[in-house]
């Protein structure tokens, strides 16, 4: 099976899970998009309003901005896949609760081992805390490179969090330029 079937297949069961009860409210189970061979992956969050209307992640006023910093980074379509730590839209955008989480992972954990990508990038605090410490500081170690068995993993500040605070663009794009020089490196 190559990495479209298995993730065709991972979707299929994703799609009929019932193991939290983020079942009972969404509109569609948000599994994630992108190039089956990435050598990148983006994790986020959780899907929010737009993401459960179209079963997409990424693809609301957030998304449209990471489009920008992927556009700056020259990483095409292909080159990256993009997932969420939560499949399912919390009511009211609220915080995923830890037991969402935990029902979650096994889906993301399935997903990175078809994928197997070379370089990690969580998408703001809550992805962060669950990939990379429970203990991340966003605004101290963001743009930081850690690495564990051979991967590369740095978080960036999630995007909705530079549309509410633009003075944190520019950071943003001097993360994203680590990015493009990783990518470039492989
Ligand atoms: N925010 C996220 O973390 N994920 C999405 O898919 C959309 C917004």
């Amino acid at each position: 099976m190559d990495n479209k079937e298995a993730l065709a297949a991972l979707a299929e069961r994703c799609g009929a899970c019932e193991n939290c009860s983020l079942c009972k409210t969404r509109t569609n189970v948000v599994f994630g998009r992108g190039g089956e061979n990435a050598k990148l992956l983006f994790i986020g969050e959780a899907p929010g309003e737009n993401e459960d209307k179209t079963g997409l992640p990424f693809v609301g006023a957030a998304g449209k901005l990471l489009d920008k910093y992927l556009d700056y980074a020259e990483i095409g379509e292909d080159e990256y896949y993009i997932a969420n730590i939560l499949k399912c839209r919390p009511p009211h955008n609220r915080d995923p609760l830890p037991e969402e989480e935990d029902a979650c992972m096994p889906f993301l954990r399935e997903q990175l081992s078809i994928l197997k990508p070379k370089i990690i990038v969580c998408l703001g605090r809550i992805s962060a805390m669950r990939i990379i410490d429970p203990e991340f500081r966003i605004t101290k170690q963001h743009g930081v490179w850690f690495e564990n068995n051979g991967v590369k993993i740095m978080a960036v500040y999630h995007p909705a969090a530079l549309l509410r605070d633009p003075r944190k663009k520019e950071e943003m794009l001097l993360d994203f330029k680590k990015i493009r020089e990783e990518m470039k490196s492989l």
